[in-house]
């Protein structure tokens, strides 16, 4: 095995890359639950792509074809039902773990200097998450598969004199056909794919380059030992990737209690009037996007004008991106900063789960406001926080993670 090794490693750096990035890459010791989710999301990646190439075997993705062949895969194909059912599920547990992955971030500064660009690598990931999504939706071909996709498409016809123009070249077509479905399918198996695996790459290079943040915010980069290895940190591999099985285990328990009992989800995760197929002529009573959607889509809604609305919702991805330069803290973690940024970030939190939950049900005259309400909490947290992060008293941050 070893002469085995030396000859890749003198022709590609084969031991290296598995000291560098797991044997002899050191992480702070006091990694908690939070820290899981990095190493689940990855998981769910691979899940999405082989249950994706899996699924593809069997699609056909035409408006003629498409809902008869999800039907099939249900029906007929070995163990298809159980294919679609981990790809469904893994769409929602993609965001569930990347929403609680992005909570860790804010809760602990991790997109402070110097891990700005692990953060802005992150945001492109969500991005592209998200049109993975919503193109992935459009594929089965039910009602709120195409007029969901209509009403999001219609969106960029609210763009002042290019705007019908453009909504007819993402559509391929004058209304949403079997055109739109080939290019969203076309985008869906390959094209987004690609670019999130490049920029998960991309994320974890950068993070490794500076080194993983923790709960203390402490930089265990300052206290090393005469070899030069960080006091406070203990090799990624064997420690974290055994810890790290623990996250995946609870996780899997979990993700097949929903695949085998609730795939589903109450209409969530599998909305009902996605098991009629799409028609063109018959609106379904009430769209709304897939949950993890809603809390933007409650923001389009919550302005009364449709142009300011979608640029209201495109601002509310946006300002994610300079949150690195908005943090003006001396400190990182939540644990040592003053009573300010906590209050902001509980009423951020609250604030971002209601407009989900709004974006779900039907407006209302009271709906729409306590939307309009949330939708102000939610950019003052970010507008303000170059004041109160600079107002406020923070605690003393210690030197080592144990004092
Ligand atoms: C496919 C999606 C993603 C994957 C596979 C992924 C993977 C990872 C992994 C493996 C880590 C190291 C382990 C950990 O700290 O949990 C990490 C760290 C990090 N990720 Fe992600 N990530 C994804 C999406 C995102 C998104 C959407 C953001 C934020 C916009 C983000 C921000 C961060 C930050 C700030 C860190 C450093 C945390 C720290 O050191 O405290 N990631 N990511």
């Amino acid at each position: 095995m070893s002469k085995f090794m030396e000859w890749v490693d003198a022709r590609f750096p084969a031991t290296k890359m598995w000291e560098d990035h797991l044997s002899k890459y050191y992480a702070p010791k006091n990694f908690n639950v939070l820290y899981f989710f990095g190493s689940l999301a990855l998981l769910v990646l691979v899940n999405q792509i082989l249950t994706g190439v899996w699924l593809t075997m069997s699609f056909e993705p035409s408006a003629e074809g498409a809902f008869a062949s999800v039907e099939y895969i249900m029906r007929d194909v070995e163990y298809g039902w159980i294919i679609r059912y981990l790809h469904s599920t893994g769409a929602s547990a993609f965001f569930i773990v990347v929403y609680l992955h992005m909570f860790r971030g804010l809760l602990y500064g991790s997109y402070q200097k110097p891990r700005e660009l692990v953060w802005i690598f992150g945001m492109m990931i969500y991005l592209a998450l998200m049109a993975e999504a919503f193109m992935g939706y459009l594929l089965p071909w039910g009602q709120m598969s195409y007029w969901g996709a209509q009403v999001i498409i219609s969106l960029f016809g609210a763009i002042p004199v290019i705007g019908e123009d453009l909504t007819t070249w993402i559509r391929g077509d004058y209304l949403i056909s079997g055109i739109t479905l080939n290019r969203f399918f076309a985008l869906h198996v390959i094209a987004l794919p690609i670019v999130i695996l490049g920029l998960v790459v991309l994320h974890i290079l950068a993070l490794h380059e500076v080194g993983s943040n923790n709960p203390l915010g402490v930089d265990i980069k300052k206290a090393k030992d005469e070899a030069g290895k960080p006091l406070d940190g203990i090799p990624f591999h064997p420690y974290y990737t055994v810890k790290d099985i623990v996250g995946v285990v609870v996780f899997l328990f979990v993700f097949c209690a929903v695949v085998f009992f609730f795939p589903e989800m109450g209409g969530y995760f599998l909305e009902k009037p996605n098991f009629e197929t799409a028609n063109p002529f018959k609106t379904p009573e009430h769209i709304a996007p897939v949950w993890y959607f809603t809390p933007f889509y409650a923001i389009l809604r919550a302005v009364p004008d449709k142009l300011m609305g979608v640029i209201a919702m495109g601002a509310a991805i946006a300002i994610l991106f300079v949150l690195p330069w908005l943090d003006r803290s001396p400190v990182k973690s939540m644990r040592y900063k003053g009573w300010m940024s906590k209050i902001a970030l509980v009423l951020f939190c609250v604030s971002f789960v209601i407009l989900g939950v709004l974006g779900v049900l039907a407006p209302t005259p009271g709906r729409t406001l306590l939307s309009q309400v949330c939708t102000i909490i939610y950019f003052a947290y970010f507008i303000l926080m170059p004041f109160y992060t600079r107002l406020e008293k923070t605690k003393a941050v210690p030197e080592r993670v144990d004092g």
